[in-house]
């Protein structure tokens, strides 16, 4: 294929769908998911999660990665709930399945898609929302990642929203974090400082 070609073809592309010549989890912040035992002993998944989901609900992992939060969230929602599973990687949404089909797990709908647009999820259908670290990890169409959150969420539902990192490793600054917070209503921590909070839809 000749240069103007393959450039044409690349600026049609959207652009967080571009691959990278570096290995995925480096681009993207991801950790490699053989750290995971190790991330097991400073950040149990079933800590940060436990207080936000219940038996039968619904639940999204948005930028799942290849699912260190996902497989405990279907544990938590059991066989009565359901968990949707969205990330850009294609191998990690692979990995995810294959460990969901090992353990029997029949409740996870996981998603080789960009958080951007998660239309085959209902408008407020959602009781959880976990973004934890794809705002900052997303190159751009965060402001549709956010119309996406608040889409999908039930007006009794909650997000937990969280940056692993602010710029120069991260895409969000604290100016554009102030922007997305205010969009919501914040429930739980929300300072730049933090990184992280617990946020639901604002009612008319
Ligand atoms: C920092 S990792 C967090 C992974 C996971 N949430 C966790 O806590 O282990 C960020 C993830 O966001 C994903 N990501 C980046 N841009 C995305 C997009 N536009 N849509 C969906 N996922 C995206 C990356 O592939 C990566 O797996």
């Amino acid at each position: 294929m000749s240069k103007e070609k393959q450039k044409d073809r690349v600026e049609k592309q959207p652009k967080d769908q571009i691959k990278s010549k570096w290995p995925d989890w480096l681009f993207l912040r991801r950790p490699p998911a053989f750290l995971d035992p190790i991330r097991r002993l400073f950040e149990p998944p079933h800590r940060l999660i436990g207080p936000y989901v219940k038996k039968g609900q619904v639940v999204a992992d948005l930028g799942c990665g290849s699912g260190y939060y996902t497989l405990p969230l279907t544990e938590l929602v059991g066989s009565e709930g359901k968990v949707y599973a969205v990330d850009l990687g294609k191998k990690c949404i692979q990995a995810l399945e294959n460990k969901a089909e090992k353990r029997s797990f029949h409740n996870v709908e996981a998603h080789a898609s960009s958080a951007s647009d998660v239309s085959f999820i209902k408008d407020r259908s959602v009781d959880f929302v976990l973004a934890n670290g794809l705002l900052c990890s997303m190159a751009d169409h965060r402001q549709s990642a956010v119309n996406e959150i608040k889409r999908i969420l039930k007006s009794t539902g909650q997000a937990y929203i969280s940056l692993g990192a602010g710029p120069p490793f991260g895409f969000v600054d604290r100016a554009e974090w102030e922007q997305i917070l205010e969009e919501f209503r914040v429930k739980q921590g929300g300072s730049y400082k933090e990184k992280w909070a617990v946020v639901s839809v604002k009612q008319d």
